[in-house]
């Protein structure tokens, strides 16, 4: 599990790389500016890594549930949580990409650049729509397709980016209703082939039907 040791790895120095940190700021604005947050709210963010889209969200809603299946990102999660005061943060040690079972019903599911780590995207977005309660909303944020530069090492990147329409079509069939996309975020970094390049990551939202 290369990737996962990886992730493990990262997790105590994922929040001292700003140009992540700014990403996942404009990909949280992106994020508030489409979901109206309220007290009763359950959230589930998958792929949670450190909590960096989603612990802010935590003080105005029921629950957040991180899920995630490096270990060492779900430890940093919950230290943060803790320093914050919230009571109301869990965490799930899960492979979802694995057909392990996702407890618990959500009104909002959240995933910021963990999709392209998924093979299987179509089964763990059936996963999603079945954890949702009637008129549930998911919103996933990824890299538009990037050619394959955006990681330098492609050890468990399933996905080079994915094209938008084609990914909006995957959210139909897996039975979501008012899909939407926005832009939410750029970034521009340095490449193996040399110079740098800009890429973009969309914010694409689905509801389950009431
Ligand atoms: C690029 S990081 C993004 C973390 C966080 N969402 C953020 O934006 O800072 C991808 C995250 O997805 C997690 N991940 C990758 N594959 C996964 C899987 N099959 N099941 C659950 N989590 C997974 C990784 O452990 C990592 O925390």
């Amino acid at each position: 599990m290369p990737n996962r040791r990886d992730f493990d790895v990262r997790a105590s120095e994922w929040d001292e790389h700003s140009p992540r940190v700014t990403m996942l700021g404009a990909i949280a604005d992106t994020l508030a500016s489409k979901v109206v947050l309220s007290p009763e709210m359950d959230v589930l963010d998958f792929g949670c890594g450190t909590g960096l889209l989603s612990l802010h969200l935590a003080a105005n809603v029921a629950s957040l549930t991180g899920v995630d299946n490096s270990a060492g990102m779900l430890e940093v999660f919950l230290q943060k949580a803790e320093q914050l005061g919230l009571k109301n943060v869990s965490a799930l040690h899960l492979d979802l990409d694995k057909g392990e079972p996702l407890p618990g019903q959500y009104d909002l599911i959240v995933s910021s650049m963990a999709f392209h780590h998924i093979q299987h995207i179509e089964a763990v977005l059936q996963q999603f729509y079945a954890a949702l309660k009637p008129g549930g909303m998911l919103c996933i944020a990824d890299l538009d397709l990037d050619d394959g530069l955006f990681h330098r090492d492609p050890i468990n990147v399933f996905h080079d980016g994915f094209d938008r329409r084609a990914f909006r079509s995957t959210l139909v069939q897996a039975g979501f209703a008012d899909i939407r996309d926005v832009q939410a975020a750029e970034v521009t970094r340095s490449v193996a082939a040399g110079g740098t390049r800009r890429f973009t990551i969309f914010l694409m939202s689905g509801r389950k039907e009431a």
